[in-house]
């Protein structure tokens, strides 16, 4: 159990001038909590991303109300960049508001970049989605549905995007012909992921690379299993990240 002796520290080092040590409190703050509940994620905060007060400005503006995926936006942006000299198109899978496409349009405006969605939230979940997960499913059919006119709003200051609304699936045959260097895939069910993976795997330059935004999130068992399936059978392993995005670089 935490210390009265650590909080007494805790609540001298919040008074410090030193910035070093107030922002020390806030991950003793994380610690407490931690302690508190048993299981909490606990990570060092002493990063320099953390400091990257632009990208955290932006952040917190395309998504005021869900503080939840600021390291996987991080984490999306890098790769971006990471594939900023390989040959190939970008395209994105399940943009809801448009705050993951944000990031990649500003990392390399002048790479044509897909979007699909159906606009109209999540498909049907089926059986494996609801795996591991208790009696109810964590998701229901028309969960995060978003418009088109949101996310063309969000990122109306890129030349470089085209939409797709319809059920994935669908319209990827409209880009068959294209090669792709960065896919993100983030529709947090079984068969869309399978569908995704199945379409943008074949069509991958090499060195590009897929981003699985939910392979690892406890409360997307479909997609984790969409990706452990499609891939058996691959040359290249799944990096798991403690993100619990999954990410494939092309051989
Ligand atoms: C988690 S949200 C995407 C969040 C977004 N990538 C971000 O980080 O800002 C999932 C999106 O997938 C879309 N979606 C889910 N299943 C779909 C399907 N079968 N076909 C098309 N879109 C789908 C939903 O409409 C929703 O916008």
């Amino acid at each position: 159990m935490y210390s009265i002796k650590r909080i007494l520290k805790s609540a001298t080092w919040l008074l410090s001038r030193d910035p070093f040590k107030r922002r020390r409190v806030r991950q003793e703050c994380a610690r407490i909590a931690a302690s508190l509940f048993g299981d909490f994620p606990l990570s060092d905060d002493y990063k320099l991303w953390r400091e990257d007060h632009a990208f955290l400005n932006t952040y917190k503006k395309l998504s005021p109300g869900n503080p939840y995926s600021q390291d996987r936006k991080f984490v999306l942006k890098e790769f971006t960049k990471y594939t900023s000299s390989i040959p190939g198109y970008m395209a994105e899978c399940g943009c809801y508001e448009g705050a993951s496409a944000y990031f990649i349009a500003s990392e390399s405006p002048d790479t044509p970049f897909m979007i699909f969605d159906s606009f109209e939230g999540l498909s049907d979940p089926d059986k494996s989605d609801q795996e591991n997960i208790g009696a109810h499913a964590y998701w229901k059919q028309g969960d995060l549905s978003s418009s088109e006119l949101k996310l063309k709003e969000t990122l109306k200051e890129f030349k470089n995007i085209s939409t797709y609304k319809g059920w994935i699936p669908e319209r990827f045959s409209e880009v068959k012909y294209e090669r792709f260097k960065l896919v993100h895939i983030d529709v947090d069910l079984y068969q869309p992921t399978l569908d995704s993976l199945t379409f943008f795997y074949p069509r991958m330059t090499s060195g590009g690379v897929i981003i699985m935004d939910d392979y690892g999130a406890t409360t997307c068992p479909g997609a984790y299993k969409a990706a452990e399936e499609f891939m058996k059978n691959k040359e290249e392993h799944i990096v798991h990240l403690p993100t619990a995005q999954g990410i494939i670089i092309k051989l």
